[in-house]
């Protein structure tokens, strides 16, 4: 029996948490107050006020520590382990040539020829063409198509530890023309709808044209087009069926020393719209929620899932993930594994529809690329100069304020932005949200140790040594 049948049978339906609060991530704890009472603040990012139906309005989570009882403590114990050694052992030939090595094509195969496995079956070729859409061996069209989005800010910039990509399709009926034929004009059509409705934004649906190529639509009442035309449509939310993809990698560097992204997934993570939930259902989740807390501060959410099937985030969606063993092959995710997606999507202020990049994708019909086609390079910062606020708000470029690098060449002896940076910063976000390549290979080594030691209940973060600016324990002073 091979190791995936192994774990499958062992761990299918095993709930045993290491972690019992593995949905709060480590970015929780960041010490927000330095010896000097200088203040950062990375939360805002994740925590803010929504917008509907987004209900889960946590903007007070910016200034607070209030953790159920349990989570007082940090249970994310891998950031408190210093690597040096290990990494130190780990030489650059051997990590350029594990990281350079695909591991997803053998982790379809797997799936697909085991009878016992009733879960997800990822179906993109990850072979994309001038359009974004990607492509199957004989050439026909998945469904699948990439776009490029302005990286979240922190945590998932290559700069702190992974370079990754987020794929989108729509469900069958909205590829298709009004005969169920599949049609791209009515796809492209469709994705641009639901782009409108994310970023709840004008001008991203050319709307005379769509009067003028489709009749149906010359009253001017918003639906989709095509086969898809009956279902249903709300701002800020996406269509039933709605399906992502995103892989999360290691770090490559090219010939000219140009950061990209590796051929090997550290984790290939994927969500799919499985119920519908309107206005009203989602407001009264969110006050539900608020009364739970209120009445029980200190219990702990509970999340409905397995490794098979992935987990529910209440919302209307499943979440599933597939990360490495210690050989580095892909394996589904365990239970407890699964629990830490569902905070960051389900919980947030930041998130539309519990998703986060569409809402933050590229505007214009030229955004529907993959980052392996054209990287972050000379790309202009998103709207409002949003990193070069996040650097001030938070004075450094992670949250930890670990990422050194980035401080030194942004920050001032004293803690103030350097001015010249910021400018190049809008024009050049890579100058930002890329390691150097000697940093690359470093976090590379880090992250390979969590593979081996399997210790990914513990902490995901490729830290080298422990950052320092990270509560272990809550104090209860600190608490609200
Ligand atoms: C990357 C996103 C992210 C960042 C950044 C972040 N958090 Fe969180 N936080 C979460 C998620 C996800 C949860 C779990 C879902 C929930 O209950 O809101 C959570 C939960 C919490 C909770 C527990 C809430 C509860 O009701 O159980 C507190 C307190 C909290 N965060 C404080 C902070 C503080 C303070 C910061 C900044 C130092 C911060 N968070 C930064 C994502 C984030
Ligand atoms: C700490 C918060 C956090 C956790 C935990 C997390 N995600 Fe995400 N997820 C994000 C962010 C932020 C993005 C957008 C990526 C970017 O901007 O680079 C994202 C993107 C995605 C996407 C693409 C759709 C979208 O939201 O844009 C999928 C699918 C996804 N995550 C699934 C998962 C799965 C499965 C897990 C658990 C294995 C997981 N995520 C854990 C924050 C989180």
């Amino acid at each position: 029996m091979d190791l995936l049948n192994l774990l499958l049978v062992m761990t299918l339906q095993s709930k045993a948490l290491y972690n019992e609060a593995a949905y709060i991530p480590p970015q929780c704890y960041t010490q927000t107050i330095d010896s000097q009472n200088r203040v950062y603040n990375p939360c805002f990012t994740c925590h803010q006020d929504s917008i509907a139906p987004n209900y889960n309005n946590d903007a007070d989570l910016q200034h607070s520590y209030a953790f159920p009882e349990y989570a007082l403590t940090n249970h994310w114990t891998n950031l408190f382990k210093d690597r040096s050694q290990e990494i130190a052992a780990i030489s650059d030939a051997e990590i350029l040539a594990y990281i350079r090595t695909d591991n997803y094509k053998v982790l379809i195969d797997k799936l697909s020829n085991n009878d016992q496995w009733d879960g997800f079956v990822p179906d993109c070729y990850f072979n994309f063409d001038a359009e974004g859409f990607d492509r199957d061996t004989a050439g026909n069209y998945t469904g699948w198509r990439a776009f490029a989005y302005y990286p979240f800010p922190g945590t998932f910039w290559p700069a702190n530890g992974s370079t990754d990509d987020v794929i989108i399709r729509l469900s069958p009926e909205f590829q298709q023309n009004d005969n169920g034929e599949f049609d791209l004009q009515i796809y492209k059509l469709n994705l641009a709808i639901v782009e409108a409705l994310i970023k709840r934004q004008d001008g991203v649906v050319d709307l005379d044209k769509i009067v003028y190529d489709w009749a149906p639509l010359q009253k001017r009442y918003m639906s989709y087009v095509g086969k898809a035309k009956q279902k249903k449509l709300a701002a800020g939310l996406f269509p039933l069926g709605t399906e992502f993809l995103h892989s999360v990698r290691y770090i490559d560097i090219d010939e000219q020393n140009n950061i990209k992204m590796a051929a090997r997934m550290k984790e290939l993570r994927y969500a799919r719209k499985a119920s519908w939930r309107n206005y009203g259902q989602l407001e009264d989740l969110a006050l539900d929620k608020i009364k739970e807390k209120d009445d029980f501060p200190d219990r702990l959410d509970q999340i409905i899932g397995n490794m098979e099937h992935g987990v529910s985030n209440k919302q209307g969606w499943i979440l599933q993930g597939f990360i490495e063993n210690a050989q580095g092959d892909l394996r589904p995710q365990t239970y407890e594994e699964h629990v830490f997606c569902v905070g960051c999507h389900s919980n947030l202020g930041a998130t539309t529809d519990s998703m986060f990049a569409y809402a933050r994708k590229l505007p214009g019909e030229k955004a529907w690329y993959h980052w392996n086609q054209k990287g972050l390079k000379k790309l202009p910062e998103p709207p409002n100069n949003e990193y070069s606020l996040y650097l001030e708000k938070n004075g450094a470029g992670d949250e930890f304020r670990a990422n050194v690098e980035i401080i030194e060449a942004f920050f001032k002896e004293d803690g103030s932005l350097k001015q010249d940076m910021l400018n190049k910063l809008h024009n050049d976000i890579s100058l930002l949200l890329y390691p150097s390549p000697a940093r690359a290979l470093q976090l590379n080594k880090a992250y390979r140790v969590i593979v081996k030691e399997q210790s990914f209940k513990e902490g995901r973060d490729a830290t080298i040594t422990p950052p320092k600016n990270v509560h272990q324990q809550i104090e209860e002073d600190l608490k609200f």
